[in-house]
C-alpha cells in the first residue's frame, strides 16, 4: 500500500511560523515519523511541500498514476479558495483524508469552508501534528 501525504504553502515554515498555533515540530519531523509509522505497517509512504498551487495539483495527478492507494492532504490556505485542487483530488479514485493543525473552525470565518472537504472522506482538524497520525491509522487499519 502507498500513501501521498501532501502539504500545502507555507507549512514549509512548520516549528517557526506562529508555534502558537502550529506547534514547535518542523515539517522534516512531522514526514520522518509519518514514514516510520508507515514503515511499521509494511506501507510506502512519499511526503511533498509545496507553495504552488500548481504543483499540488500535479502530485495529485501522478498519485492517479502510480498506484498511490490513498492521499492525506492538508491543502493550507488553498483549503479555502482552491476548486482546482478539489477537482483534481475529484479526479483520484482512493482514499482523501484532510488534516489541518489548527482547529480552523475557531479561528477567522474565512477557514471555515473547506472545497476540498466535498471530496475528503474523512476530516481532522485540530489535534497538530497528531492528526497525520490519525489519518495514517486510520488508513492503515482500514487496510
Ligand atoms: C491549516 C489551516 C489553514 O486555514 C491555514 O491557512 C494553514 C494551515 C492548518 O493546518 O491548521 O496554512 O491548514
Amino acid at each position: 500500500h502507498k500513501v501521498l501525504v501532501l502539504h500545502g504553502p507555507n507549512l514549509n515554515l512548520l516549528g517557526t511560523r506562529q508555534p502558537e498555533i502550529y506547534g514547535r515540530e518542523t515539517l522534516a519531523d512531522i514526514d520522518r515519523d509519518l514514514r516510520e509509522q508507515a514503515a511499521r505497517a509494511g506501507w510506502e509512504l512519499a511526503c511533498r511541500q509545496s507553495n504552488h498551487e500548481g504543483e499540488l495539483i500535479d502530485a495529485i495527478h501522478a498519485a492517479r498514476l502510480d498506484g498511490t492507494a490513498a492521499i492525506i492532504i492538508n491543502p493550507a490556505a488553498y483549503t479555502h479558495t482552491s476548486v482546482a485542487i478539489l477537482d483534481a483530488l475529484n479526479a483520484f479514485d482512493g482514499k482523501v483524508i484532510e488534516v489541518h493543525l489548527s482547529n480552523v473552525h475557531k479561528r477567522e470565518a474565512f477557514r471555515h469552508h473547506s472545497y476540498v472537504s466535498l471530496r475528503a472522506d474523512g476530516v481532522i482538524a485540530g489535534l497538530g501534528s497528531q492528526g497525520y497520525h490519525a489519518a495514517l491509522e486510520a488508513l492503515i487499519t482500514a487496510g
